[in-house]
């Protein structure tokens, strides 16, 4: 799923080409046509149906490889690339509480990005493992940042809503989610609760130290093709009104959007007015599937507000996310 989009976003990128592939046995020695059975709705780049799938190794793979592996094999297959001397951007979980490893959103903590000094001169490595979060942290803490900043954050609730394209392919068997929630979904309460803390922590003498609030996520699956929509709940540090949240989400913008990246959203976060939005069905293509969606903000008895976000898990959560790490770390010369 996540491979189909960055294939997808990468047809008119004006700074990247795809010139390799790979995936598992099964697709190795086949053409991308033959290999792929393609989920995305606009039609596969001509330029990618002809060009072979590889074994997933090193050696003869570009500088730059984006890697959205199952997470069982991409711990290993991960460290032996950047090993090798690639620069990895990495969709899987594998690595991203790694100390030295960037977990990166290019608007929430670009100043992370230091951390992979530390990482290839302790490894040793001639290249270098970068991160984007898991696909529901993403929309979560981009409608966190601002919040964060300005006013400070103490107690965070979230529900999510999660679309059944965030399994993979072929994913979750029909007869489980059709006319389902199923309120499970392995690890991914605890990702979110421990990948919110790392993306929102400050760099202390080159390590991250994690946010100082608490998280707690309960994550469901629900019959929704793309987006995950969340129900957020937030207690604040300092005093705030339904007013100012809203203009903090409004006035966000950050370093993506000062060096107008080719993929950053002119508006990161988008607030919708209506009672009855974000949803996936109207909102999910904001900005291309690059903004976080938010709406319904009110305060909440419990904490002290709440609210609705939105996000694309397969391209602001996954495939657009490792694209716009890319792209900040060319315009910050980590690619030369
Ligand atoms: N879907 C999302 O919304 C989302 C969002 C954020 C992060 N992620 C993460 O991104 C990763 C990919 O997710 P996905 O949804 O795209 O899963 P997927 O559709 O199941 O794709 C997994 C890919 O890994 C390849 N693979 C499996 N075993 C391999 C092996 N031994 N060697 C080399 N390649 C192997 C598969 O190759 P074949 O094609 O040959 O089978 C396939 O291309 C996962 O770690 C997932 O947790 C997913």
């Amino acid at each position: 799923m996540v491979g189909q989009r960055f294939v997808s976003l990468l047809e008119h990128h004006p700074w990247f080409e795809v010139a390799w592939l790979a995936a598992s046995e099964r697709s190795a020695g086949k053409t991308y046509a033959e290999a792929c059975n393609w989920r995305v709705r606009d039609p596969m780049p001509k330029a990618a149906r002809e060009l072979p799938v590889h074994e997933c190794r090193p050696g003869k793979a570009p500088q730059l490889v984006f890697s959205s592996l199952d997470s069982k094999v991409a711990g290993e297959t991960e460290k032996e690339f950047a090993r090798a001397g690639h620069v990895i951007l990495s969709n899987s979980s594998n690595h991203r509480m790694d100390a030295d490893v960037p977990l990166l959103i290019p608007e929430v903590n670009p100043d992370h990005l230091i951390l992979v000094r530390t990482q290839r001169k302790e490894r040793g490595w001639k290249g270098m493992i970068v991160t984007n979060p898991n696909c529901t942290t993403i929309g979560l803490v981009m409608s966190l940042a601002p919040l964060e900043k300005t006013f400070g954050l103490e107690k965070v609730l979230m529900t999510s809503m999660q679309a059944v394209s965030g399994a993979g392919y072929p994913g979750v068997p029909t007869l489980d989610i059709l006319g389902n929630v199923i309120p499970h979904i392995g690890g991914e309460e605890e990702k979110v609760e421990r990948e919110t803390r790392k993306l929102l922590g400050k760099l202390v003498d080159g390590q991250v130290k994690m946010g100082d609030f608490v998280v707690s996520a309960h994550c469901n699956r629900v019959p929704v093709e793309d987006g995950h929509t969340e129900s957020i709940s937030v207690s604040l540090r300092t005093r705030a009104s339904v007013e100012d949240l809203i203009a903090a989400w409004r006035d966000f913008r950050a370093r993506p959007q000062e060096l107008q990246l080719p993929s950053a959203p002119k508006h990161p976060i988008i607030v919708r007015e209506e009672r009855d939005r974000p949803q996936p069905k109207f909102d999910i293509l904001s900005e291309n599937g690059m903004a976080a969606v938010v709406g319904r903000v009110r305060p909440c008895p419990v904490l002290q507000f709440k609210y609705t976000a939105l996000s694309h898990n397969t391209i602001r959560g996954a495939a657009g996310a490792a694209l716009l790490n890319a792209e900040l770390m060319k315009a910050e010369g980590y690619l030369d």
